[in-house]
C-alpha cells in the first residue's frame, strides 16, 4: 500500500505561487493587460465611422460592396466605413499601439471589457449642429455622440472603479474629433433645406454658431475626464469629386464658395483650440491641419503616388464619377491606392495613410503642438 502523499514545506510554497501566478494572471492583472495599450475615443462623420450607421435606419450607409473590399480585418467584407480599408483612426490607433480598433457604439457587442479598446461614436451624416445631415433623415449629431459617451464613461467606472478608470481615461486614451464638414456640405450649402438659414444667417454668423456648439461640446467631454485631444479642422471641401462633377470643373479647379467657408472656419477654430489650452487645465488640445495637409496631396498627387485626385475611384456620374456614391452597381479603378478619393467624398485607404502619418509623426506645420505620439506619451 502507498503511503498517502504528504506535501513538504517547499511543495506548499511551490504550490502557493502557482495558485498567485494564476489568480493574477486570470483575474486582477488581466485588467492591466487590456488597458495598459491605451485606447480611443473616436468622434466625428462619415470620415472615421467605423459602423454606427449600420444600426441606424439611416440613408446614409457603407455597409455595401465594395466599401471595405481592402479592409483585412474584415476579409475586404463592407463594415461601414466608408473607405476601401482602414480609417484614419484605425491607423492612428494601429500606430500608437492599441490592440484593437475603436468599435462602434451601437454594434451590439460593444459591451464589457470591449469598451476598454476604445468605442467609435462617429456617424455618417452627423454634425456639430442637430440640424446638419437631416437629409439622410437619420445620424448621430455630435450632442449625441457625447451623449453616448457618457454612457461609457459610467461603464468603465463599473469596470474599473472610480479612481482606476478616472486615470484610464485621463492618461492612456485619446479623444480624436473629425467634424464640421457636413455643416457645411449638408447643412448650409445644401439647397432646400438649409435655404432659410441661409438666408438668415450670413457665413460669420453660422461660423459663429458652429464654434461656440463646439466649444460646448468639447468643454462635455472635458468635464466626463478627457484630457489629451485631438482636433481635426476641415478639409478642402470644394475640391471633393462630388463638389468638382456637380460644378463641373474641369480637372485643376477647386469650387471656391466650400474651400472659402472652410477656411474661415479653420482660422476661428485654431483660436478655440489655443482658448481650450489656455482655459481647461491638464488638458491638451491637439489642432490637425487636415485642409492643407489634403491640398497639398491633391496638388502634388504625382508626388505621392497617385494618378488622379479629382476622380472617385468607386462611383458613377459626370467626369469625376462624383454623383452616385459607391455601392455595387458602381464602376471602380483597378488601381485603387492610385487615386486620392476612393468615392464621391472620402479618401482612400492609401490617402488616409499618408495624412495619419503626419499627424502621428508630422512637425507643427500639420499639427500642433504637438504630434499624436508625443501626445500618447504625455
Ligand atoms: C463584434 O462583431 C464583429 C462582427 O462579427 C466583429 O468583427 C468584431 O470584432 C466584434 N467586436 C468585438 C468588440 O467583439
Ligand atoms: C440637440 O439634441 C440634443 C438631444 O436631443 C439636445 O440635448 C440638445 O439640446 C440639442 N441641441 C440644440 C442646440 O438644439
Ligand atoms: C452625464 O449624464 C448624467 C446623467 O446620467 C448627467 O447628470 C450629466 O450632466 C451628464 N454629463 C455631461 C457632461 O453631459
Amino acid at each position: 500500500m502507498k503511503k498517502p502523499m504528504a506535501l513538504n514545506f517547499h511543495q506548499i510554497v511551490a504550490l502557493a505561487l502557482l495558485l498567485i501566478i494564476n489568480l493574477t494572471s486570470f483575474g486582477i492583472c488581466q485588467n492591466d493587460d487590456d488597458i495598459s495599450s491605451g485606447a480611443s475615443f473616436i468622434f466625428g462623420d462619415s470620415l472615421v465611422d467605423a459602423g454606427n450607421n449600420n444600426y441606424l435606419p439611416t440613408l446614409s450607409r457603407a455597409n455595401i460592396a465594395p466599401n471595405g473590399i481592402d479592409f483585412k480585418a474584415s476579409g475586404g467584407n463592407p463594415t461601414g466605413r466608408y473607405t476601401n480599408g482602414k480609417t484614419i483612426g484605425d491607423i492612428v490607433g494601429e500606430e500608437l499601439g492599441q490592440t484593437h480598433y475603436a468599435s462602434p457604439f451601437l454594434a451590439p457587442n460593444t459591451t464589457g471589457r470591449a469598451i476598454l479598446h476604445g468605442v467609435n461614436y462617429a456617424s455618417g451624416g452627423g454634425g456639430i449642429m442637430n440640424a446638419t445631415g437631416r437629409i439622410f433623415v437619420n445620424r448621430l449629431s455630435m450632442d449625441i455622440q457625447i451623449d453616448y459617451y457618457n454612457i461609457t464613461r459610467k461603464q468603465i467606472d463599473k469596470l474599473l472603479g472610480a479612481s482606476k478608470a478616472k486615470e484610464f481615461i485621463q492618461k492612456k486614451s485619446i479623444f480624436s474629433i473629425t467634424i464640421g464638414s457636413n455643416d457645411f456640405l449638408n447643412n448650409y450649402l445644401l439647397p432646400v433645406l438649409s435655404i432659410p438659414a441661409r438666408i438668415t444667417e450670413t457665413p460669420d454668423a453660422f461660423v459663429d454658431d458652429l464654434i461656440n456648439h463646439l466649444r460646448g461640446q468639447l468643454t462635455r467631454l472635458y468635464k466626463l475626464d478627457a484630457r489629451k485631444f485631438i482636433i481635426g479642422n476641415v478639409g478642402p471641401i470644394g475640391c471633393i469629386p462630388y463638389q468638382k462633377t456637380i460644378n463641373q470643373l474641369s480637372e485643376n479647379e477647386c469650387v471656391e464658395l466650400p474651400n472659402k467657408l472652410a477656411i474661415q472656419y479653420n482660422a476661428r477654430l485654431m483660436d478655440l483650440v489655443q482658448e481650450l489650452n489656455k482655459n481647461l487645465k491638464g488638458a491638451t488640445f491637439v489642432h490637425a491641419n487636415v485642409y492643407d495637409l489634403v491640398m497639398e496631396l491633391i496638388t502634388n498627387y504625382k508626388k505621392y503616388g497617385f494618378i488622379s485626385s479629382s476622380k472617385a475611384c468607386c462611383g458613377n456620374g459626370g467626369q469625376f464619377a462624383g454623383i452616385i456614391p459607391c455601392g455595387p452597381t458602381s464602376s471602380m479603378c483597378s488601381d485603387r491606392d492610385k487615386h486620392v478619393f476612393w468615392d464621391p467624398y472620402h479618401p482612400s485607404e492609401a490617402a488616409n495613410i499618408i495624412i495619419a502619418k503626419q499627424l502621428l509623426d508630422g512637425g507643427k506645420k500639420y499639427i500642433s503642438p504637438m504630434n499624436l505620439r508625443q501626445l500618447r506619451d504625455l
